[in-house]
């Protein structure tokens, strides 16, 4: 018994020493290939913290609670370290000066190589392009998503209402289907089939799975396009960006999509980010939930959480048993989560954009600024 307490303690007190040095260390990781170090030295598969964790199972039973919980503790906190580091980083590249890719000074008057008469000026420096903020912004979204396992898969913009709706379990008399909330294509080019500009991106779910032949384990993601007959404004336009992602397998829980959400969201903000689920209500999906991230901004409420302290993000849940059957997946076997949410809303919070429509706009100088 002696021994247990032995092992026990001798291991509790190394995680001591390991979050010590972790956090002097990391005081001085000033860079990303340093932070990258830094990482794998602490919570890389052969680092200090995995390796403790690993023989925590060799505690006796006794303390091995106790020892585990401290283990995981340290493991979460150093894993917040991780990305709090990252976030003061991407903060310090954003605000340092970029170097012109044109050290000659720009024309006083009119853009680019065109004068002010709007003719095209050989003499003048060219305008060099960039990527649009929400390429930018589903680029990053992408890269974290694919990071942790998630295939990317796509659909069309005009999609039947069996993928839009009907497979979904959107009722025919769901107001989704209304012509006041949804784009329909009519004509004689699909007679039978009435063809919808898609209105959320879960119109890819069943149409991937099944037509790739995915089978239990999947993890996909798709960002895209969709349409809504909105009235526009700040907030809302008929023509915006979401994402779904989808998980099924035989375990896969709601805690593991808190997990993803917290994942993505974290490491897009450069930030330690909580979520939290609440109550609702999508056909497709039982339990649903509308998740919110712990406001960004603020610690007891400001304007961009209508002080509430938290941030609505969008839609999500365990997939409906009957959606699972139309993706030829037997619900008795397998279970997912499937989530969704408005890309524009993640770059609008990412850079303190206050008007949606800026983003269809094409107004150069907004553009410019990403
Ligand atoms: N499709 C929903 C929407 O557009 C979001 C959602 C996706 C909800 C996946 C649940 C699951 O509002």
């Amino acid at each position: 018994m002696q021994h247990t307490t032995d092992m026990g303690q001798l291991i509790i007190s190394d995680l001591e020493n390991i979050k010590k040095a972790a956090l002097s260390d990391s005081d001085a990781v000033d860079s990303a290939a340093a932070l990258e170090e830094w990482r794998v030295k602490y919570l890389g598969r052969k680092g200090s913290v995995p390796v403790l964790l690993r023989q925590v199972k060799e505690v006796p039973a006794a303390d091995r609670a106790a020892v585990g919980a401290a283990a995981n503790l340290l493991r979460q906190e150093l894993t917040a370290e991780y990305y709090l580091v990252k976030g003061r980083q991407a903060q310090l590249v954003a605000n340092k000066p970029q170097p012109s890719p044109h050290p000659r000074p720009l024309p006083e008057k009119g853009e680019g190589n065109h004068s002010a008469a709007g003719l095209l000026d050989a003499k003048l420096p060219a305008n060099s392009g960039h990527l649009h903020p929400l390429t930018q912004t589903i680029r990053s979204l992408q890269a974290i998503m694919t990071g942790i396992g998630y295939s990317l898969v796509e659909g069309p913009l005009l999609e039947d209402t069996e993928h839009d709706f009907d497979n979904l379990n959107i009722g025919v008399e769901h107001p989704a289907r209304a012509e006041s909330d949804t784009f329909y294509v009519n004509g004689s080019i699909y007679p039978d089939n009435r063809r919808v500009m898609r209105t959320s991106t879960s119109s890819v779910q069943v149409r991937a799975v099944v037509e790739l032949g995915l089978t239990p384990p999947f993890k996909i993601f798709s960002p895209g396009r969709v349409f809504r007959h909105e009235n526009v404004d700040a907030r809302h336009n008929h023509t915006f960006y979401q994402m779904e992602a989808l998980s099924v397998g035989s375990n896969v829980t709601v805690a593991d999509f808190k997990g993803v959400i917290e994942t993505l969201f974290s490491e897009f903000f450069g930030t330690v980010v909580e979520a939290r689920l609440r109550p609702h209500y999508f056909p497709f999906t039982e339990p649903s939930f509308e998740p919110d991230i712990r406001c960004i901004f603020c610690r007891d409420g400001c304007g961009m959480c209508k002080h509430t302290g938290w941030i609505e993000i969008g839609g999500a849940g365990m997939i409906h048993p009957q959606v699972l059957r139309n993706m030829n997946i037997d619900p008795a076997m397998y279970q997912g989560f499937a989530f969704g949410f408005g890309v524009e809303r993640m770059a609008m919070l990412k850079h303190g954009i206050d008007d949606v429509r800026l983003f269809l706009g094409n107004d150069l100088r907004f553009l410019r600024q990403f």
